[in-house]
């Protein structure tokens, strides 16, 4: 098969590589995907997209064109994907939903620790030989109520680690878990309950119409003071206009994210020297108690190598004409 790989990233390459053992025939380019470099893919059978690019109707139209009938992501999340268009004209549609959900869950606990206990600040002073302790006073997670709102792969996960903390975990989600529920004590409760009662809230739910915007000031009035909030889901799951509002009220404690809500553009590039004109964002990361990493969750040597070997798989699985596991089928999603 030959495919086309957008928005390739350096450290993709060699597992890509390892894992195709020259099969298909495969061209790298870093373009991201778009209505203007969905050309690039003419002559190829399929592409494969990162969660940056845009396959929105108009460009999977260009692509069906061109002649393309697969499109296999390299990312577990697809709302980047018009999935019911790529139905309707006939494209298949495959993501990597099983890559390492571990190695995100863990990056949400390292998030939520070096927020709560200073340590971009500590390590900063330190570097200036400041061993001072007054701006490190820290908070725990042990013993405290903390909500997770999507208990699927990377969700289920946090429910482990955070009962192994020692927290009393509420959940949220439209199907319940009844092995997560008699295993960690888990109580699911609805959205607006946990948001009430946690100290901790963790957003593992993927970007939908239905959780667009969940979290707006509806829900951040309805928080208990001083709550900490992680996202490592996607960012436009967060009303960033109204979340900085509560930040700078103090409503907020902290927000820790790996992701935002128009990071397309910006993430993944070295803006460095151009610097960069979302005022929204900046506001964000000028906050104190605000702790962002951009959107590196999946960049683990483990993750890569499995995202790289189920995109090997999707290709294999369409031109062998097996069925994929992976493939996304709209009438199921929308169960
Ligand atoms: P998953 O599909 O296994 O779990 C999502 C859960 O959310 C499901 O249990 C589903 O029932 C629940 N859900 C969906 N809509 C809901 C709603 N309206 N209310 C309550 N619950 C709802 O997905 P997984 O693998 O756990 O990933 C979650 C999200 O994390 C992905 O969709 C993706 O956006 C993001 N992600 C971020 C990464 C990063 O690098 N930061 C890497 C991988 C995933």
């Amino acid at each position: 098969m030959k495919l086309l790989v957008y928005s390739t990233k350096e450290f993709e390459l060699e597992n890509l590589k390892k894992a195709n053992r020259n099969k298909h025939r495969i061209t790298y380019v870093t373009d991201a995907l778009d209505s203007t470099t969905a050309t690039l893919a003419a002559g190829h059978d399929a592409i494969s997209i990162f969660s940056g690019d845009d396959a929105s109707m108009v460009v999977l139209e260009i692509l069906k064109e061109l002649g393309v009938q697969y499109i296999t992501l390299r990312s577990a999340g697809y709302n980047n994907v018009s999935i019911e268009s790529a139905k309707r004209i006939g494209l298949r549609v495959a993501n990597a939903p099983d890559y390492s959900p571990h190695d995100i869950a863990e990056h949400t606990i390292c998030l939520l620790l070096a927020l709560n206990r200073k340590l971009i600040r500590a390590h900063t002073q330190v570097q200036h030989y400041n061993f001072l302790l007054n701006d490190l006073m820290g908070s725990n997670v042990y013993g405290k109520t903390v909500g997770v709102v999507g208990t699927g792969r990377i969700g289920s996960i946090l429910v482990k680690l955070f009962h192994a903390f020692g927290c009393n975990i509420l959940a949220c989600d439209l199907a319940h878990n009844h092995f997560l529920e008699n295993q960690y004590d888990l109580e699911y409760v609805g959205l607006k309950e946990l948001c009430k009662k946690s100290d901790i809230i963790s957003i593992n739910v993927p970007l939908t119409h239905d959780t667009h915007h969940m979290f707006n000031m509806s829900l951040f009035e309805l928080m208990k003071e001083q709550v900490v909030l992680v996202n490592t889901a996607r960012g436009a799951i967060v009303h960033t206009k109204d979340l900085i509002k509560v930040l700078k009220s103090g409503k907020i404690a902290g927000y820790a994210t790996d992701v935002y809500e128009t990071e397309k553009g910006i993430f993944f590039k070295d803006n460095s020297i151009t610097g960069i004109e979302d005022e929204q964002l900046k506001a964000l990361i000028a906050l104190p108690n605000v702790l962002l990493t951009p959107h590196q969750a999946f960049v683990t040597q483990e993750a890569q190598k499995s995202v790289a070997e189920t995109t090997i798989y999707n290709l294999d699985c369409w031109e062998e004409n097996r069925s994929c596991k992976n493939e996304l089928d709209y009438e199921s999603l929308l169960l």
